[in-house]
Protein backbone atom coordinates (compact mmCIF):
# COMPACT_ATOMS: atom_id res chain seq x y z
CA UNK A 1 0.00 0.00 0.00
CA UNK A 2 1.66 3.57 -0.64
CA UNK A 3 2.06 5.70 1.64
CA UNK A 4 -0.65 8.25 1.00
CA UNK A 5 -3.50 5.49 0.90
CA UNK A 6 -2.21 4.57 4.09
CA UNK A 7 -2.43 7.59 5.91
CA UNK A 8 -6.12 8.18 4.57
CA UNK A 9 -7.13 4.55 6.04
CA UNK A 10 -5.69 5.55 8.90
CA UNK A 11 -7.14 8.61 9.18
CA UNK A 12 -10.36 6.84 8.54
CA UNK A 13 -10.33 4.44 10.86
CA UNK A 14 -8.98 7.07 13.52
CA UNK A 15 -12.22 9.20 12.77
CA UNK A 16 -14.74 5.77 13.19
CA UNK A 17 -13.06 4.61 16.10
CA UNK A 18 -13.79 7.93 17.35
CA UNK A 19 -17.56 8.29 16.72
CA UNK A 20 -18.22 4.64 17.15
CA UNK A 21 -17.71 1.25 16.38
CA UNK A 22 -19.71 -1.65 15.55
CA UNK A 23 -17.99 -5.09 15.30
CA UNK A 24 -19.60 -8.57 13.98
CA UNK A 25 -18.14 -11.72 15.69
CA UNK A 26 -18.67 -15.16 14.22
CA UNK A 27 -17.23 -18.34 16.80
CA UNK A 28 -18.65 -16.06 19.67
CA UNK A 29 -19.48 -18.79 21.89
CA UNK A 30 -15.78 -20.07 21.74
CA UNK A 31 -13.32 -19.35 24.48
CA UNK A 32 -11.32 -16.67 22.22
CA UNK A 33 -15.20 -15.51 20.96
CA UNK A 34 -16.41 -14.84 24.30
CA UNK A 35 -13.50 -12.65 25.38
CA UNK A 36 -13.73 -10.97 22.41
CA UNK A 37 -17.34 -10.18 23.03
CA UNK A 38 -16.18 -9.10 26.40
CA UNK A 39 -12.81 -6.87 25.32
CA UNK A 40 -15.09 -4.88 22.12
CA UNK A 41 -17.74 -4.32 24.80
CA UNK A 42 -15.09 -2.84 27.67
CA UNK A 43 -13.98 -0.80 24.50
CA UNK A 44 -17.50 0.87 24.22
CA UNK A 45 -18.31 -1.33 20.68
CA UNK A 46 -21.68 -2.38 19.83
CA UNK A 47 -21.39 -5.80 19.22
CA UNK A 48 -23.23 -8.53 16.94
CA UNK A 49 -22.41 -11.98 18.13
CA UNK A 50 -23.69 -14.86 15.32
CA UNK A 51 -24.05 -17.79 17.03
CA UNK A 52 -25.90 -21.59 16.77
CA UNK A 53 -26.12 -21.96 20.15
CA UNK A 54 -27.63 -18.87 21.82
CA UNK A 55 -27.57 -20.85 24.79
CA UNK A 56 -24.02 -20.99 25.26
CA UNK A 57 -23.68 -17.13 25.55
CA UNK A 58 -25.14 -15.67 28.66
CA UNK A 59 -23.08 -12.18 28.65
CA UNK A 60 -26.00 -9.68 28.81
CA UNK A 61 -25.46 -6.08 27.75
CA UNK A 62 -26.89 -2.99 25.99
CA UNK A 63 -24.59 -2.93 23.61
CA UNK A 64 -24.69 -7.02 22.29
CA UNK A 65 -27.23 -7.85 20.04
CA UNK A 66 -26.96 -12.10 19.86
CA UNK A 67 -28.42 -13.49 16.92
CA UNK A 68 -28.90 -17.10 16.13
CA UNK A 69 -27.86 -17.90 12.61
CA UNK A 70 -25.55 -20.01 9.95
CA UNK A 71 -22.44 -18.58 9.61
CA UNK A 72 -22.23 -20.65 6.26
CA UNK A 73 -24.81 -18.69 4.65
CA UNK A 74 -23.96 -15.28 3.38
CA UNK A 75 -27.77 -13.73 3.02
CA UNK A 76 -28.21 -14.42 6.95
CA UNK A 77 -24.35 -13.08 7.58
CA UNK A 78 -25.70 -10.18 5.76
CA UNK A 79 -29.06 -9.54 7.08
CA UNK A 80 -27.02 -8.56 9.97
CA UNK A 81 -24.07 -7.04 9.07
CA UNK A 82 -25.03 -3.74 8.12
CA UNK A 83 -23.83 -0.75 9.62
CA UNK A 84 -20.99 -2.90 11.24
CA UNK A 85 -17.02 -1.47 10.72
CA UNK A 86 -15.87 -4.75 10.47
CA UNK A 87 -16.16 -8.76 11.19
CA UNK A 88 -13.76 -10.60 13.45
CA UNK A 89 -13.77 -14.29 12.94
CA UNK A 90 -12.97 -17.05 16.11
CA UNK A 91 -14.73 -19.95 14.55
CA UNK A 92 -12.95 -23.39 15.09
CA UNK A 93 -12.93 -26.69 13.78
CA UNK A 94 -13.30 -30.26 15.85
CA UNK A 95 -10.10 -31.67 16.00
CA UNK A 96 -9.54 -35.29 14.56
CA UNK A 97 -7.81 -37.37 12.77
CA UNK A 98 -10.80 -38.62 10.79
CA UNK A 99 -12.65 -35.35 11.66
CA UNK A 100 -13.44 -33.30 8.67
CA UNK A 101 -13.54 -29.81 8.34
CA UNK A 102 -14.13 -27.20 6.62
CA UNK A 103 -15.96 -25.03 8.71
CA UNK A 104 -12.50 -22.25 8.14
CA UNK A 105 -12.94 -22.40 4.33
CA UNK A 106 -17.08 -22.54 4.45
CA UNK A 107 -17.48 -19.85 6.78
CA UNK A 108 -15.01 -17.35 5.17
CA UNK A 109 -16.37 -17.80 1.88
CA UNK A 110 -20.07 -16.81 2.80
CA UNK A 111 -18.44 -13.70 5.45
CA UNK A 112 -16.62 -12.70 1.94
CA UNK A 113 -20.13 -12.90 0.26
CA UNK A 114 -22.21 -10.87 3.20
CA UNK A 115 -19.50 -8.19 3.42
CA UNK A 116 -19.49 -7.78 -0.29
CA UNK A 117 -22.77 -7.42 -0.91
CA UNK A 118 -23.35 -5.21 2.12
CA UNK A 119 -19.95 -3.16 1.37
CA UNK A 120 -17.95 -3.85 4.82
CA UNK A 121 -14.15 -4.29 4.03
CA UNK A 122 -12.52 -5.32 7.05
CA UNK A 123 -12.09 -8.51 8.47
CA UNK A 124 -10.21 -10.13 11.03
CA UNK A 125 -9.84 -13.95 11.31
CA UNK A 126 -7.33 -16.84 13.47
CA UNK A 127 -6.02 -19.43 12.11
CA UNK A 128 -3.03 -20.46 13.55
CA UNK A 129 1.18 -21.32 13.19
CA UNK A 130 2.00 -23.27 10.24
CA UNK A 131 -0.90 -23.74 8.12
CA UNK A 132 2.26 -24.35 5.55
CA UNK A 133 5.13 -25.75 6.06
CA UNK A 134 8.15 -23.79 7.55
CA UNK A 135 11.54 -25.00 9.30
CA UNK A 136 10.90 -22.79 11.83
CA UNK A 137 8.09 -24.32 13.04
CA UNK A 138 8.19 -26.15 16.41
CA UNK A 139 9.12 -29.94 16.02
CA UNK A 140 6.03 -30.83 18.16
CA UNK A 141 3.96 -28.87 15.43
CA UNK A 142 5.70 -29.76 12.42
CA UNK A 143 6.19 -33.29 13.00
CA UNK A 144 3.57 -34.49 15.78
CA UNK A 145 0.45 -31.99 15.92
CA UNK A 146 0.23 -31.26 12.04
CA UNK A 147 0.38 -34.27 10.76
CA UNK A 148 -2.21 -36.11 12.76
CA UNK A 149 -5.32 -34.85 14.62
CA UNK A 150 -5.07 -31.25 13.33
CA UNK A 151 -4.22 -32.07 10.04
CA UNK A 152 -7.91 -31.53 8.61
CA UNK A 153 -8.26 -28.33 10.56
CA UNK A 154 -5.08 -26.95 9.58
CA UNK A 155 -5.65 -28.30 5.87
CA UNK A 156 -9.02 -25.97 5.81
CA UNK A 157 -7.31 -23.10 7.24
CA UNK A 158 -4.64 -23.13 4.50
CA UNK A 159 -7.47 -23.10 1.79
CA UNK A 160 -9.27 -20.02 3.86
CA UNK A 161 -5.96 -18.03 3.94
CA UNK A 162 -5.64 -18.80 0.00
CA UNK A 163 -8.67 -17.89 -0.64
CA UNK A 164 -7.96 -14.62 1.03
CA UNK A 165 -4.52 -14.48 -0.87
CA UNK A 166 -6.14 -14.96 -4.26
CA UNK A 167 -9.70 -13.92 -4.66
CA UNK A 168 -9.92 -11.13 -1.97
CA UNK A 169 -7.80 -7.76 -2.90
CA UNK A 170 -10.92 -6.12 -2.33
CA UNK A 171 -11.30 -6.90 1.21
CA UNK A 172 -9.17 -5.44 4.23
CA UNK A 173 -8.01 -9.00 5.76
CA UNK A 174 -6.12 -9.51 8.44
CA UNK A 175 -5.54 -13.51 9.50
CA UNK A 176 -3.84 -14.03 12.99
CA UNK A 177 -2.22 -16.72 13.46
CA UNK A 178 -1.47 -17.90 16.77
CA UNK A 179 0.33 -21.26 18.87
CA UNK A 180 -1.53 -22.73 21.50
CA UNK A 181 -3.55 -20.77 23.12
CA UNK A 182 -4.20 -20.81 27.22
CA UNK A 183 -6.58 -19.51 29.18
CA UNK A 184 -4.16 -17.53 31.42
CA UNK A 185 -5.01 -14.05 32.24
CA UNK A 186 -3.65 -11.03 29.84
CA UNK A 187 -0.23 -10.26 31.57
CA UNK A 188 -0.77 -6.92 29.80
CA UNK A 189 2.67 -7.89 28.18
CA UNK A 190 3.38 -6.71 24.45
CA UNK A 191 2.41 -9.39 21.83
CA UNK A 192 4.74 -10.57 19.94
CA UNK A 193 4.06 -10.16 16.05
CA UNK A 194 5.74 -11.71 12.94
CA UNK A 195 4.65 -11.86 9.39
CA UNK A 196 4.83 -15.63 8.35
CA UNK A 197 4.20 -18.71 9.49
CA UNK A 198 5.30 -19.02 13.41
CA UNK A 199 7.01 -16.46 15.98
CA UNK A 200 10.74 -17.01 16.02
CA UNK A 201 12.15 -17.76 18.99
CA UNK A 202 8.73 -17.07 21.06
CA UNK A 203 7.24 -18.83 23.61
CA UNK A 204 4.70 -21.46 22.00
CA UNK A 205 1.64 -19.97 23.45
CA UNK A 206 -0.18 -16.71 24.12
CA UNK A 207 -3.10 -16.12 26.04
CA UNK A 208 -6.67 -15.82 24.62
CA UNK A 209 -7.38 -12.61 25.77
CA UNK A 210 -3.90 -11.47 24.75
CA UNK A 211 -5.30 -12.47 21.11
CA UNK A 212 -8.82 -11.06 21.37
CA UNK A 213 -7.00 -7.66 22.55
CA UNK A 214 -4.65 -8.21 19.47
CA UNK A 215 -7.48 -8.43 17.20
CA UNK A 216 -9.13 -5.42 18.41
CA UNK A 217 -6.64 -3.44 17.92
CA UNK A 218 -5.79 -4.26 14.38
CA UNK A 219 -10.05 -3.05 14.41
CA UNK A 220 -8.85 0.68 14.95
CA UNK A 221 -5.10 0.01 13.39
CA UNK A 222 -4.05 0.54 9.88
CA UNK A 223 -1.26 -1.94 10.80
CA UNK A 224 -1.53 -5.37 9.17
CA UNK A 225 -4.11 -5.03 6.04
CA UNK A 226 -3.70 -7.78 3.76
CA UNK A 227 -1.34 -9.46 5.88
CA UNK A 228 -1.28 -13.00 7.55
CA UNK A 229 0.59 -12.55 11.01
CA UNK A 230 2.15 -14.89 13.69
CA UNK A 231 1.16 -13.82 17.31
CA UNK A 232 2.54 -15.06 20.30
CA UNK A 233 3.57 -14.42 23.60
CA UNK A 234 6.11 -12.50 25.26
CA UNK A 235 7.18 -15.02 27.78
CA UNK A 236 10.20 -16.49 28.20
CA UNK A 237 10.73 -18.57 24.78
CA UNK A 238 11.33 -22.31 25.54
CA UNK A 239 14.68 -23.62 25.35
CA UNK A 240 15.30 -25.43 21.69
N1 LIG B 1 -6.80 -24.20 20.92
C1 LIG B 1 -5.59 -23.85 20.51
O1 LIG B 1 -4.55 -24.08 21.17
C2 LIG B 1 -5.47 -23.13 19.19
C3 LIG B 1 -4.20 -22.92 18.65
C4 LIG B 1 -4.08 -22.18 17.45
C5 LIG B 1 -5.23 -21.71 16.83
N2 LIG B 1 -6.45 -21.97 17.38
C6 LIG B 1 -7.63 -21.41 16.69
O2 LIG B 1 -8.09 -20.31 17.45
C7 LIG B 1 -9.51 -20.13 17.23
C8 LIG B 1 -10.23 -19.98 18.58
O3 LIG B 1 -10.05 -21.16 19.29
P1 LIG B 1 -10.84 -21.41 20.66
O4 LIG B 1 -10.25 -22.65 21.24
O5 LIG B 1 -10.87 -20.18 21.50
O6 LIG B 1 -12.33 -21.61 20.19
P2 LIG B 1 -13.06 -22.95 19.64
O7 LIG B 1 -13.33 -23.87 20.78
O8 LIG B 1 -12.31 -23.47 18.47
O9 LIG B 1 -14.48 -22.28 19.23
C9 LIG B 1 -15.05 -22.59 18.05
C10 LIG B 1 -16.19 -21.61 17.77
O10 LIG B 1 -16.57 -21.80 16.43
C11 LIG B 1 -17.97 -22.11 16.41
N3 LIG B 1 -18.28 -23.00 15.30
C12 LIG B 1 -17.59 -24.09 14.87
N4 LIG B 1 -18.22 -24.65 13.82
C13 LIG B 1 -19.32 -23.88 13.57
C14 LIG B 1 -20.37 -23.93 12.62
N5 LIG B 1 -20.42 -24.88 11.67
N6 LIG B 1 -21.32 -22.99 12.69
C15 LIG B 1 -21.30 -22.03 13.64
N7 LIG B 1 -20.33 -21.91 14.56
C16 LIG B 1 -19.36 -22.84 14.53
C17 LIG B 1 -18.27 -22.75 17.73
O11 LIG B 1 -19.66 -22.67 17.98
P3 LIG B 1 -20.38 -23.62 19.10
O12 LIG B 1 -20.02 -22.99 20.42
O13 LIG B 1 -21.80 -23.51 18.75
O14 LIG B 1 -19.79 -25.00 18.95
C18 LIG B 1 -17.42 -21.86 18.64
O15 LIG B 1 -18.08 -20.64 18.88
C19 LIG B 1 -9.93 -21.34 16.40
O16 LIG B 1 -9.94 -20.98 15.04
C20 LIG B 1 -8.82 -22.35 16.65
O17 LIG B 1 -8.68 -23.28 15.60
C21 LIG B 1 -6.60 -22.65 18.53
Amino acid sequence: MNSLKSVYLAMQIKASSITKMKVMIIGATGPTGLLLISEALARGYEVVALVRNPEKLNIIHDKLKVVQANILKSDEIAENLKGCDAVLSAVGGRPGIMTPCDVYSKSGEAVVKAMRDVGIKRLIAITAWGTKDDPDLPFIWRWVLKPSFLRNIVKDMEVFEDFLTKDCADINYTVVRPPKLTNNPSEGEKVLVQEGLCVVDAPNSISRQDLAKFMLDCVTSPDYIRKMVSVAGSGPAPKK
